[in-house]
Formats: structure tokens, sequence, C-alpha cells
């Protein structure tokens, strides 16, 4: 059984993308790429077919992530028959989500940063908030709340399916 997870932002170039990349990299690295299948979505349609936003490349790239292969595309209902976890960069982008939501959804739809257990700035910040009108350190912090959150989901993943370190 493959577990697939599903990053959603607002125009998926630059938060959800961002998860997609560093949260594939951490699934290679533990070896569970077959096992588990990363994608990312946006709830507006503006980027669909784009790369990431230069921005977000370029702040990943320096932390030694290249994301430039992905491509943009709006979250469909239907993505709630394939994923197990679909899981919102921020409270617009999860309502957004609620909405498209079929009641027979049986998987996970929450918040990213809540559903890896990760509570920032005294139990604020559940969001990642969109960096796209913002400076450069907005897409810093893009990356640091992205890579710890990463890193913690699949910790969770990992203990929820019985994928423990071997
Ligand atoms: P993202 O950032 O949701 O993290 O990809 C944004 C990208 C584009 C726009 C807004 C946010 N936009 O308004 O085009």
């Amino acid at each position: 059984m493959q577990i697939y997870v599903l990053f959603v932002c607002l125009g998926n170039i630059c938060r959800s993308p961002t998860a997609h990349g560093l949260f594939q990299d951490k699934v290679n690295q533990a070896n569970l790429n077959g096992k588990i299948i990363v994608d990312s979505a946006g709830t507006g349609s503006w980027h669909q077919g784009s790369p990431p936003d230069e921005r977000t490349q370029a702040t990943a790239l320096s932390r030694g992530y290249d994301i430039s292969s992905l491509k943009a595309r709006q979250v469909k209902q239907r993505d709630f028959n394939t994923f197990d976890y679909i899981l919102a960069m921020d409270l617009d982008n999860l309502h957004q989500l609620t909405l498209l939501k079929p009641d027979t959804y049986k998987g996970t739809l929450g918040l990213f940063l809540d559903v890896a257990g990760i509570n920032h700035d005294n139990g604020q910040g559940l969001e990642v908030p969109d960096p796209y009108y913002g400076g450069r350190e907005h897409f810093e912090k893009v990356l640091h709340l992205v890579e710890t959150g990463a890193e913690a989901l699949l910790e969770r993943i990992r203990s929820e399916h019985g994928l423990e370190n071997a």
C-alpha cells in the first residue's frame, strides 16, 4: 500500500512546491520513495503549468534543494480520491479545501504544520504565511517552517503506518 501526500497553497508556486520538494527529499533519504508519493497543488488556477517562483527556487537552492522541475497545477475534487493526507499551508487554503471535500473523504485534511505537530511561536503561527508580496525574509521563513514541518511530518507518517527506521 502506498501513502499519498498532497501539499496545497494558493498559487502552487511558492509554499506548496517548497514543501513538495523538501518532503520528497526527506522521503528519498529515508528510502521510502516507492512507498510515500508526494505532490502539490494550488487552490487558484493562475499559475498552472508554471515552475516555482524564481525567489522560491533561489531560496530552496541556497539550502541545496533543486525544485526547478516542478509544475503548478490546481487542486481538483478528485484529489480527495487519491491523497491520504491533504495539507494546507494556511487557513484560507484549508477553507477552500473544506468546500471541495466530499463527505466520504476518510483521509487527513488539515494545516500542514498542525498535522506535523509543530507549534511555532507559542501556539501562534501554525500557518505558513504567503510570501508572494513579501521580501527575501518571507521566503526564508517559508523555507525554515517547511524544513521543520517536513521532518516532523515524515516522523508522524512513519509512526502512523509502521514505517519505523530500519
Ligand atoms: P503560494 O504564493 O500560494 O505560496 O504559491 C502565491 C503565489 C501567487 C499568488 C499568491 C500567492 N498570486 O497572487 O498570484
